[in-house]
C-alpha cells in the first residue's frame, strides 16, 4: 500500500491507545518510497473494506540512520498485530517482507526503535541492538536496533 489511511485504526488500537487520531499519522507516512505492509484475514482482499480485515501492520521508510548516513537505509515503524491473533508469527512474516523489499531497493541496513517487549522479534530476524535505551516521549524506552542487508 502507498497510503496509510487504512492502518490507522489499528495504529490507534494497538500502538497510540488513548491519544489522538493525529498522533497516527507518522513522518513520511505518504512519501512516495514509503510502503506500507498488512496481514489480511484470508479471503478479505475481495472484500471493498481492507481496514476491517487487517490483522497485522507494518510501514518501510527510506530513512537514514541518524548515526551514520553512508548506508542506504530503511527504517520500520508502526509494527503491530492485532491482539487475538498475536504469537502466530505474522509480526515475524511482515518484517521478513520488509527485510525482502528493503534488499530489493538495493538497501544496505534495515532499522527501527524497538519497544523493549519488541526487542527479541527484532533479534529473532537478524536485528541487533545498537547503544542504550532511550525515551521516545508518551510511548516509552526504546533500543535501537539494525540488520545489515
Ligand atoms: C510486538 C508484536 C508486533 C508482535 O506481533 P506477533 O504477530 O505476535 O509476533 P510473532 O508472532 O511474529 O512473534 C511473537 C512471538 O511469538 C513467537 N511465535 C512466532 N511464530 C509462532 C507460532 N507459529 N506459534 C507460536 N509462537 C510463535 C515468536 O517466537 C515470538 O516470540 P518472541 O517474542 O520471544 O520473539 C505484537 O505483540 C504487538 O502488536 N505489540 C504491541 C505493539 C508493539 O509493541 N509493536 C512493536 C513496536 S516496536
Amino acid at each position: 500500500m502507498t497510503s496509510c489511511d487504512a492502518l490507522i485504526p489499528l495504529r490507534l488500537k494497538l500502538l497510540r491507545q488513548g491519544k489522538t487520531i493525529e498522533t497516527c499519522y507518522f513522518d513520511n507516512d505518504e512519501v512516495q518510497s514509503t510502503r506500507h505492509f498488512g496481514v489480511l484475514l484470508k479471503g478479505a482482499e475481495k472484500k471493498d473494506n481492507p481496514q476491517q480485515s487487517l490483522l497485522a501492520i507494518a510501514s518501510l521508510y527510506r530513512v537514514n540512520l541518524p548515526e551514520n548516513d553512508i548506508y542506504n537505509a530503511w527504517k520500520i515503524r508502526g509494527m503491530a498485530t492485532d491482539i487475538p491473533f498475536r504469537g502466530q508469527g505474522l509480526a515475524t512474516a511482515l518484517l521478513q517482507h520488509c527485510i525482502e523489499y528493503a534488499r530489493e531497493q538495493g538497501g544496505e541496513v534495515i532499522w527501527c526503535n524497538a519497544r523493549i517487549a519488541s526487542v527479541s522479534l527484532y533479534q529473532h530476524s537478524g536485528f541487533d541492538v545498537f547503544g542504550e535505551a532511550f525515551d521516545i516521549p508518551g510511548v516509552g524506552k526504546h533500543f535501537r536496533m539494525c540488520c545489515y542487508l
